[in-house]
């Protein structure tokens, strides 16, 4: 029978240590995908942390030994999610994304427990704006956290940029957004229409689509603000969270710190947060 075959073949499989088993893979481009995988019945997270994730190594060639090869993952999901979201590059010779981006359902990936990181909204004061900032797969901590609801009872305005080389690489930060019009915990518990807050703002640098630009470029323009129909960000009102590649991140940052906003922790909340999106 099937159950005897699947025993038979249940010790050739792997036993990873924190193994969590793979329930979908979404490839997005050539570059991208995302992948859900069970959650640990134990693992309690804040919207917008991370976790250390990955695959065995390759055997040592010495000691045929396997090491864990792990990077930190931003959790996608929302924190009242069953299942772990994760929205990731492929590197063709990335140690770890070249293997990972062939996963399919019911393959295992480690995941270890422990989540930590600094976008999250303890670590902001009251305001009321927040700016999502994002490049690329930085997306990924705004997916979880414009999936909570504690988004939206905490501003009256949500600003989502998002600045990727080309159009498709939106894709999946466009098809979240489109979906919270339909989710179902945030239309009961924020009320109908509470997607009329969101300024959803994506750009393209690479490829032509309708908004070109690095976003750094259209705020110093004051392009985006005009765009955006938005007041350039004020440690007054505006609150802000920054995740993308190394060099957007500083140069956001010095912007940032322009305005007058200065970078908080979980220990010390004030105006905005930052943190660098993987890469493999
Ligand atoms: P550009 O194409 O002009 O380099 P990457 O895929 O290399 O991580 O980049 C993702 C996006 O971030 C690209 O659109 C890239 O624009 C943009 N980007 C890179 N560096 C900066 C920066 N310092 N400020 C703003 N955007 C940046």
């Amino acid at each position: 029978t099937d159950a005897t075959a699947s025993q038979a073949d249940a010790p050739k499989k792997m036993a990873l240590p924190d193994a969590q088993t793979v329930t979908q893979v979404t490839h997005w481009t050539d570059r991208l995908f995302s992948f859900r995988v069970t959650r640990p019945a134990s693992l309690r997270f804040r919207s917008g942390e991370f976790v250390m994730i990955g695959l065995m190594g390759d055997p040592n060639p010495d000691t045929g030994k396997q090491k864990p090869l792990l990077r930190a993952y931003s959790i996608a999901s929302p924190s009242w999610d069953e299942e772990l979201e994760f929205y990731s590059i492929k590197v063709q010779d990335g140690p770890l994304t070249s293997k990972l981006q062939h996963i399919q359902p019911g393959d295992e990936i480690i995941l270890r427990p422990k989540p930590v990181g600094t976008l999250v909204h303890d670590a902001l004061l009251p305001g009321k704006r927040i700016w999502f900032f994002a490049t690329g797969t930085g997306f990924a901590p705004f997916a979880s956290l414009l999936r909570d609801p504690q988004t939206f009872e905490d501003y009256d305005e949500i600003v989502i940029t998002h600045t990727c080389r080309e159009a498709g690489e939106l894709e999946y930060g466009a098809a979240l957004i489109e979906s919270l019009k339909h989710d179902e915990l945030l239309n009961e518990v924020i009320g109908e229409g509470f997607w009329k807050k969101i300024r959803y703002y994506p750009t393209t640098t690479r490829e032509e689509s309708p908004k070109m630009g690095r976003i750094t470029d259209l705020m110093r323009s004051g392009a985006a603000f005009e765009d955006l129909g938005v007041a350039p960000l004020n440690p007054e009102t505006d609150r802000a969270m920054i995740c993308g590649n190394l060099a957007f991140n500083l140069e956001l940052k010095e912007m940032l710190e322009e305005y007058g906003l200065e970078e908080g922790a979980n220990s010390d909340p004030k105006h905005y947060v930052v943190e660098k999106a993987f890469l493999d």
